[in-house]
């Protein structure tokens, strides 16, 4: 499974990602973008079927602020 987020600290809120997996992405008030499977915490793992919209999305990036990761991605001490 494959699990995502992105990396708002980087973000320029391009809009690159949102147009290349709109079931995915979108971007909140500020338009910095955000995860929308799980609220960008990316523990939930992204269905079969957006994976290869996902890879569109991490390689079109302009500041590499694609996450993605085949584990669940926590900061620091896990939860729970
Ligand atoms: Fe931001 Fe990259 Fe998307 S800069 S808007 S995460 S394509």
């Amino acid at each position: 499974a494959k699990y995502t987020r992105v990396n708002q600290d980087t973000c320029i809120a391009c809009g690159a990602c949102q147009a290349s997996a709109p079931d995915i992405f979108d971007c909140d008030g500020e338009e910095i973008a955000f995860s929308l499977i799980d609220e960008n915490k990316g523990i939930r793992p992204i269905p079969e079927a957006l994976l290869e919209d996902l890879e569109d999305a991490y390689m079109g990036c302009p500041t590499e602020s694609i996450e993605v990761a085949e584990h669940p991605l926590v900061d620091g001490i896990k939860e729970q």
